[in-house]
């Protein structure tokens, strides 16, 4: 155990006689992302809230699909006044950071929900964001100057899954380029503490198009070592290779009996990836049943992709609807995150084209492992146009409007500041510090990526693939017992 403090806490927790156990997580903030991790439900889980009911601190613990009727509790404790203790109360009589209250909290006066009775074990809090604790509920009894009450209803549904739950996915076929950061990893980087974050290596999607195995591994290796180094932490977040999970590619199966052949027929990548290729797998024009079954599996509410995924995700909402009307609820509806500016990084030899891993063109694609000289070199030769402006307007001037959102995505300043900033500059000199930009990104990044690749990248995946597996396996249980298979 890493924290000397669970252990005091454990201690005392023993001294009264309280069973318990110690359940450890990434670190998660909210009872939903923790329950959920643990692949428990929400009623499974127990809240203390310290509260100032007149002029004392008293702690009440609920369970966590329960709600306070506020107004029964002030008649129980007769007082005038009850309020939730606010953040500096809290502390200070706790010790503890705000969010993360124990169930004994010793010298202080404990009501708790009759609720929470129900259930034979429930959860709670520990003081640490990264341990749970499963009490033996009706030991909770064993808690000094405690009492039970009846002061809670279950709330309503939506506000149970009002919680955050990310998922994305990205195929380890090819080199990453600057469309794959700007357009999506850099975001999920950034919303990491944010919510329940799933972060997956799309391996069976890669194969849709036709993989050299030795290759397909060391891309799979290499573009683990490009998301941590990118700053995906799997401390935090669960980060696994898809096929380590075979949840996904069931569910997948049962998605393509939910899915009509008009519609994939409509979906445009389909198109773009099809067309002029000698052979089309059946994977290729299926690809977002898979897809749907990646994000449904794990009760997504917000997918962080670039502008080409929004078709797959609003496809994935349509299996979702059709499966749940059929069915009862199942599966929650996940909307689309997609950027404002970024979500759609063009090729630099043509910019009305995105910028794309299989791009034939070298010069059109920075990887995100390019040589440095190499890199500076395509945005100096990168496609621009007459008007001798460096304006953002990306229907005239598409390539200087790409220079622009690379500069910006990258540097941090907004698209306005960088057009004043050039005003009176011609585009050489804006090329040039567009490619300065690009290669300290780059220098620092692959400094970065160069010491991770060297660590035990196959522990890491393994570890987020059991993390993956324990919060997937119930609802493709759900979904199998709702189909009629038998259990
Ligand atoms: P993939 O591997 O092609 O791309 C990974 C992410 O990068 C974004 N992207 C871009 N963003 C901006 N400009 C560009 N030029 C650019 N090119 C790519 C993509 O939109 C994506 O977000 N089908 C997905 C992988 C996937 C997935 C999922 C995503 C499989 N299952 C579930 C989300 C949820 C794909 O092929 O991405």
């Amino acid at each position: 155990m890493k924290d000397k403090n669970i252990q005091k806490y454990s201690g005392e927790l023993k001294k009264i006689g309280i069973s318990h156990e110690i359940l450890e997580h990434p670190e998660l903030h909210t009872p939903p992302e923790v329950l959920g991790y643990l692949g428990l439900e929400l009623s499974d889980g127990s809240s203390t809230l310290i509260m100032r009911a007149d002029d004392e601190f008293i702690a009440v613990i609920r369970r966590d699909d329960c709600k306070l009727d506020l107004k029964k509790l002030k008649e129980i404790l007769r007082v005038n006044s009850l309020r939730m203790a606010n953040p500096d109360e809290f502390e200070e009589l706790t010790g503890l950071p705000l969010g993360a209250a124990r169930v004994y909290n010793p010298g202080i006066k404990t009501f708790i929900d009759k609720k929470v009775f129900e259930k034979e074990y429930v959860t709670g809090g520990t003081g640490s964001f990264t341990v749970t604790i499963k009490y033996k509920t009706e030991d909770l009894n064993k808690i000094p100057d405690s009492k039970v009450v009846d002061v809670a209803e279950i709330k309503e549904l939506e506000k149970v899954f009002s919680n955050k739950i990310v998922f994305s996915g990205i195929q380890p076929s090819g080199n990453l380029h600057l469309g794959n950061y700007i357009g999506a990893v850099k975001h999920w980087v950034k919303d990491q503490n944010n919510g329940l974050n799933i972060f997956c290596i799309v391996d069976l999607h890669a194969i849709t198009v036709p993989q050299e195995p030795r290759l397909l591994r060391e891309k799979t290796f290499e573009l683990a070592a490009i998301l941590i180094a990118s700053g995906i932490n799997p401390e935090k977040s669960i980060l696994f290779i898809q096929s380590h999970n075979p949840d996904h590619a069931n569910l997948g199966w049962v998605f393509n009996c939910f899915v009509s052949m008009g519609q994939l027929q409509r979906m445009t990548q389909f198109k773009d990836k099809s067309e002029d290729k000698e052979f089309v797998s059946v994977g290729l024009f299926d690809y977002p049943a898979l897809m749907a079954a990646d994000i449904l599996l794990y009760d997504t509410t917000e997918v962080p992709v670039g502008e080409d995924q929004k078709q797959h995700v609003e496809l994935t909402r349509d299996i979702a609807e059709r499966f749940n009307s059929k069915f009862g609820e199942t599966f929650v509806l996940p909307k689309p995150v997609i950027p404002k500016t970024g979500g759609r990084i063009m090729s630099l030899v043509d910019p009305t084209k995105k910028m794309s891993k299989s791009d034939a063109n070298q010069n059109a694609t920075i990887y995100l492992l390019d040589d440095l000289e190499l890199a500076r070199k395509k945005i100096m030769s990168a496609t621009t146009d007459g008007f001798r402006r460096i304006a953002y307007d990306v229907k005239e001037q598409p390539g200087i409007s790409n220079l622009l959102e690379i500069y910006s995505e990258l540097q941090g300043n907004s698209i306005k500041e960088i057009e004043q900033k050039f005003e009176n500059k011609n585009y050489k000199e804006f090329k040039v510090a567009v490619a300065d930009v690009v290669v300290n990104f780059l220098k620092d990044f692959q400094a970065k990526y160069n010491k991770v690749i060297e660590t035990d990248l196959k522990k890491v995946l393994e570890d987020g693939a059991q993390k993956a597996y324990k919060l997937s396996h119930p609802k493709l249980m759900e979904a199998y017992k709702k189909i009629g298979f038998v259990n």
